[in-house]
């Protein structure tokens, strides 16, 4: 059932785990991914980048290709339908389209504007039973074009966010979309631990989710990270299953050309991987 994020990630802070965002890109990403949470009883987050929006033809489409996809394929399990680093505009689009959730991502306006727009944008979220995600500190790398230098939030300032009443934060502690360097720091826990120590029980959002080790997880969620985004691990999987199935030359044979036959090892691949994710998260029985 399509739901708001709020409750499932209060749940998730209290019962110590994380909720993944998995991003989708087209209907066989959020097939599969649909698929992994029900037979898991994992309740999930579906992120939509601008980007992916624009792909898939609007933002109108998917939150219809998701409804109806809830209802075709009995899906039980909580999920919510939430935009990723939603623009202002990008924001209100995703609310008349039909979302469940939003993330409005100030992070590179000055602090006073990121707080004036956030607070505008969780009145009117809120009114239309919507979720919101703010940000602050930028995520390193790049997502879709949405580019990030990386800083550490400031506790004070995600302080400032939280008391605007949000329902989660995205707080940047040296987290990067995409893969990560060789020589990368790590996560700064001790920034994560200052901020977790102002904003008290408020479900604080990781990006970045592909390749972050899994001891560094758990202890982000130990230390209050209860939304973990991944997007990249999954986009690796698909490609690297459709490379096989095409060097095996399973497209030249029979009806291996068929577009369900094509896509068929990338959708399971997905699967597999988010699973793994639900594993080390925490959130696999909990919906
Ligand atoms: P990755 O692409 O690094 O998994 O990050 C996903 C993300 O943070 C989406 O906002």
């Amino acid at each position: 059932m399509l739901v708001s994020a709020t409750e499932m990630l209060k749940k998730a802070v209290d019962g110590k785990y994380a909720v993944g965002q998995f991003n989708i890109n087209n209907l066989e990403w959020t097939k599969s991914i649909l698929a992994t949470a029900q037979e898991n009883s994992s309740p999930v987050i579906l992120g939509v980048s601008e980007g992916a929006g624009k792909y898939m033809t609007g933002f109108k489409t998917v939150a219809a290709m998701v409804k109806a996809m809830i209802e075709e394929m009995n899906i039980t399990v909580p999920v919510a339908l939430h935009l990723d680093h939603g623009t202002y505009e990008g924001c209100y689009k995703c609310i008349k389209a039909g979302f469940s959730s939003i993330m409005f991502d100030g992070s590179h306006f000055p602090i006073d504007e990121n707080v004036a727009k956030t607070k505008e944008l969780v009145t009117i979220a809120h009114a239309m039973g919507l979720s919101i995600e703010a940000e602050v500190g930028s995520i390193g790398g790049e997502e879709d074009g949405v580019v990030g230098a990386g800083e550490i939030a400031d506790p004070e300032e995600c302080k400032k966010i939280a008391d605007l009443g949000v329902d989660f934060l995205a707080a940047g502690i040296g987290n990067i979309h995409g893969k990560y360097p060789e020589n990368w720091a790590g996560l700064d826990f001790d920034a994560l631990a200052k901020t977790k120590a102002l904003i008290g029980d408020l479900p604080l959002v990781l990006h970045g989710g592909t390749g972050i080790p899994s001891d560094m997880i758990q202890k982000a969620i130990s230390l209050g990270v209860a939304k973990i985004n991944v997007n990249t691990e999954c986009q690796l999987y698909f490609q690297e299953a459709t490379r096989k199935y095409i060097e095996a030359g399973k497209d030249l044979q029979g009806k291996g050309y068929d577009p369900r036959k094509l896509l068929a090892p990338g959708a399971e691949a997905i699967k597999e991987i988010v699973k793994e994710k639900m594993e080390l998260f925490g959130s696999i029985g909990k919906a």
